[in-house]
């Protein structure tokens, strides 16, 4: 008997794509709904607006959306794709996953599908494995997305919270390159040892939903922004140092990074550490924190307004709930 081994091979981004609902919630608006300000929340954070859902559109609807402007960018049908993962803390429904819903949407009959819960890193992990599944020969034809309606999840009421977030999706097609093309290193780490700093904590199996639960808050965003924002700095530094060195690269290696877009004040800090200040692709300002969604967002405007070219490094680095972090070097290479 002759067993096929399967060969490494390399796996590249041929398309992305975004979608963001079309209402806009700006500072002003906030102003009038909480004690805050423009000024408070620009000086803070660098968010100027956020894209709000609006009642009956969902985490899938936004994230096929995505994914279909990615697979006409990479000019590939539905029926070619063998796999969907969506990375979201904000799926359609507990189960089944938000993958299956997205499957359902856009018809892509031939593909498994599965969601990655990795908190705001999550399109990070779901890359990475993405990656990984089509070097070893498994998958092909590969739909990556970052989505999420995080608008469903905040309290209105609190403005620790409610200014920071944003709803939108992003995806990326990914298909086998020569090795080297495409993803050329990536690191994925987590410690759950800081769980509580940032989580949704009812309704799974440890606080089932409840009357007392909805009473008392607990199916919205609970967050510690100070420890997060401390933790946040410190990992997103080390993971890009990590994936450089086991990449064999150095700083001035890289053309691009685009980190997870939770605030600009975090991002300054951490690139300013890093040492590449002038290397950060930033939207926050139009887009608040979009969690998982919000690394594929950035990357496909990056792509499309052309700032991405052949040969680019590329740097996407996040962090985010679990407490995970993690960071992915590419190496742009046009299709
Ligand atoms: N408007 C006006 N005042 C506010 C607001 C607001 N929206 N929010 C908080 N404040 C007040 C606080 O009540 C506090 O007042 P007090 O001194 O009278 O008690 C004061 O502003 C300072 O509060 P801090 O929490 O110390 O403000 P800080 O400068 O740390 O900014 C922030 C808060 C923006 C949340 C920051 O800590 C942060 O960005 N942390 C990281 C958050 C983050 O990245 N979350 C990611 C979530 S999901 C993810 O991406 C993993």
């Amino acid at each position: 008997m002759k067993i096929r081994m399967p060969s490494l091979r390399g796996a590249n981004i041929i398309g992305t794509g975004s979608a963001v609902p079309e209402r806009i919630l700006t500072n002003f608006d906030l102003e009038k709904m909480v004690d805050t300000s423009n000024e408070w929340i620009v000086e803070r954070t660098g968010i100027r607006e956020r894209h709000i859902a609006d009642e009956g559109i969902t985490t899938s609807d936004l994230a096929g959306e995505a994914a279909l402007k990615a697979l006409e960018d990479a000019d590939m049908t539905v029926g070619e794709l063998d796999l969907i993962i969506v990375a979201t803390v904000t799926p359609d429904t507990i189960f089944p996953s938000c993958a299956c819903a997205v499957q359902r949407e856009i018809k892509a009959k031939n593909a498994a599908a599965f969601d990655i819960s990795a908190g705001c890193t999550g399109f990070v992990y779901a890359l990475s494995l993405a990656g990984d599944l089509i070097s070893t020969g498994r998958y092909n034809n590969v739909l990556v997305i970052g989505a999420e309606i995080l608008s469903r999840i905040v309290d209105w009421h609190d403005r620790n919270t409610c200014v920071l977030f944003g709803d939108g999706a992003g995806a990326v097609v990914m298909n086998p390159s020569a090795p080297g093309e495409g993803i050329i290193e990536c690191v994925l780490k987590s410690d759950g040892s800081l769980s509580d700093v940032l989580l949704l904590p009812a309704g799974g199996s440890k606080i089932p939903a409840s009357f007392e639960t909805v009473k008392s808050k607990l199916h919205y965003i609970h967050m510690k922004g100070n420890l997060v924002y401390r933790h946040a700095v410190r990992v997103m530094v080390e993971g890009a140092e990590e994936v450089l060195e086991k990449a064999g690269l150095k700083k001035e290696d890289i053309d691009y990074i685009i980190p997870h877009q939770a605030n600009q004040r975090l991002i300054d800090l951490a690139a300013e550490r890093f040492g590449a200040h002038d290397k950060v692709y930033s939207n926050i300002d139009r887009y608040g924190n979009t969690s998982a969604a919000s690394i594929p967002i950035a990357l496909d405007e990056a792509s499309r307004l052309g700032k991405l070219k052949d040969g680019d490094i590329v740097l996407l680095v996040g962090f985010g709930a679990g407490f995970t972090w993690g960071a992915a070097l590419l190496k742009w290479c046009d299709k």
